[in-house]
């Protein structure tokens, strides 16, 4: 029943290989080959052997092992004349022994594929690349460990606030991850500038921040160069949106809404006192009879609006106007007390 399945399985496999243009070899050499981590071998159709730095090539590749155990292989060999043939193989060791080794013919210039991996003791990935021409070939070859194959994930427990008009973010290290030194960061507040670049520290303070703007923020981190690794962006992490007090915005409406016509306002009046002021002072309605005896006794200015008191800046900004011009608020005023009577 078992080898039933097992064959059933191993035919879907060859045959959805095989339409991907997917051949698996087992190339048992090639996790035995002696090669360093992070060093390119260079083989030639004329049998010379050279070794490179990834910085020797215009061509760029990377593979990274996701937390899932997903392994991403990219490239990008857009400088090679167009007419290379370009395959690819990429072998998963366990230390020296193969695991699995599929080897992808004719792929695109700038591509991707992906595998996926169990977690494995002793990881090894040995990327090839062969171009080839009709008369010639070349085959890049290199070889990853765990630590170089490593995306990072986000740094944890990332907040944001605002305290005392500036921006603290706070993070942390995966908790996998023990060794604070080797990392840096980049932090995106999701304003108009661009990411900061942050050394080995696990907060940021941003002096200063902006009272109306609404920070996202979200964080991501990579191995310094004084540790070994991939020097790999990792994935960024969760964003966090920082709203600001409400306080601080309804003071800046109320500021804009009232402050700026009451400066217009107090112009205007400034400029036509007389007239503007017949014209806004709104009738003073009829005061309750308990009231008449006071009213009639009392001095105009101590007593101008019973019934608008709690109302606003708009009367008080009159009563300074009608008290640089006395006599006419006076005269008016006792108009009206006498026509209400
Ligand atoms: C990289 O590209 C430049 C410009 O196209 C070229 O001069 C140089 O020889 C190339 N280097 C390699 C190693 O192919
Ligand atoms: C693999 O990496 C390439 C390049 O970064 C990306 O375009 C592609 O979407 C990745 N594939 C998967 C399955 O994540
Ligand atoms: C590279 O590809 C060419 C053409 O397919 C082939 O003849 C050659 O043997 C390959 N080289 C290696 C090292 O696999
Ligand atoms: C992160 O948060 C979790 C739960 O809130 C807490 O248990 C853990 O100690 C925190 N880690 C660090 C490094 O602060
Ligand atoms: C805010 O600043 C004042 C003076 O600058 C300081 O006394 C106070 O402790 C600060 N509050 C917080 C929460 O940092």
């Amino acid at each position: 029943m078992l080898c039933l399945v097992n064959l059933i399985c191993w035919t879907i496999f060859l045959v959805l290989g095989a339409s991907h243009g997917v051949t698996e070899e087992n190339n048992q050499d090639v996790c035995q080959e002696e090669q360093y981590i992070d060093e390119l071998s260079v083989k030639s159709s004329t049998g010379q052997e050279v070794l490179l730095e990834m910085k020797d090539i215009n061509e760029t590749f990377i593979c990274l092992l996701y937390p899932t155990y997903l392994l991403n292989c990219s490239w990008s060999f857009l400088t090679e004349e167009e007419d290379t043939q370009l395959s690819v193989t990429i072998s998963i060791c366990d230390g020296n022994t193969p695991v699995q080794s599929p080897s992808y013919s004719s792929v695109e210039r700038v591509g991707s594929r992906t595998l996926t991996q169990q977690q494995l003791n002793n990881l090894q990935v040995v990327l090839q690349f062969n171009m080839s021409w009709p008369d010639k070939w070349k085959v890049y070859s290199y070889k990853y460990d765990s630590q170089m194959l490593e995306f990072l994930p986000p740094p944890t427990n990332v907040s944001a606030t605002v305290t005392n008009g500036s921006l603290v973010v706070k993070w942390a290290l995966p908790h996998d991850q023990s060794h604070p030194m080797c990392f840096e960061y980049q932090l995106d507040l999701g304003d108009q500038e661009a990411p900061r670049h942050l050394g080995a520290q696990l907060s940021y303070t941003e002096l200063s921040a902006d009272p109306t703007h609404t920070y996202r923020v979200r964080i991501r981190m990579r191995r310094n160069s004084g540790c070994i690794g991939s020097a790999q962006w990792g994935e960024w992490s969760p964003t966090v949106t920082v709203e600001q007090p409400c306080r601080l915005n309804i003071l800046l409406m109320v500021t804009l809404s009232f402050g700026i016509p009451m400066i217009l306002l107090a112009v205007l009046l400034l400029m036509r006192q007389q007239r503007l002021s017949t014209l806004l002072f709104p009738p003073i309605p009829r005061p309750p009879s308990k009231y008449m005896h006071f009213l009639e006794k009392s001095d105009t200015f101590s007593f101008p609006y019973p019934a608008l008191p709690s109302k606003t800046e708009e009367e008080i900004t009159k009563v300074e106007v009608a008290e640089e011009n006395p006599e006419t608020f006076k005269s008016m005023n006792m108009t009206r007390t006498h026509s209400n009577l």
